[in-house]
């Protein structure tokens, strides 16, 4: 089973090969939800890849699914520090195939 190490929160799980990041940080108490003050915690998109708000950098990238056409336009159109950065991804659109290490944008913000 694929272990996912949370950096910011020096967490590891092991999780099924398939498995939605999304789920499997929501379900071992890993935010995700911090942007505009917290609010996106409860204004989000419910993992329908549409309100970008639950961005983490997964490395190595190729330990999970490739992105998807909404990440594309998110690298596209959206005005991201890391704009085009493969390891910029969208938590509710990724699955883990292997061992990764994810940082979240909820340092200290719990
Ligand atoms: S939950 Fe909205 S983009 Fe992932």
């Amino acid at each position: 089973m694929p272990k996912v190490t949370f950096v910011n929160e020096k967490k590891t799980i092991e999780v099924e090969r398939g498995t939605s990041l999304r789920y499997a940080a929501l379900e071992n108490g890993i935010p995700l939800y911090c942007m505009w003050f917290g609010l996106s915690k409860f204004a989000n998109c419910h993992g329908n890849g549409l309100c970008w708000t639950d961005r983490v950098r997964v490395s190595p990238s190729n330990a999970v699914t490739e992105q998807t056409p909404l990440e594309s336009a998110m690298h596209t159109f959206g005005s991201l520090p890391r704009k085009g950065d493969p390891r910029v991804r969208l938590a509710c659109q990724v699955v883990v195939m292997e061992d990764c290490e994810v940082t979240t944008r909820c340092k200290n913000k719990r």
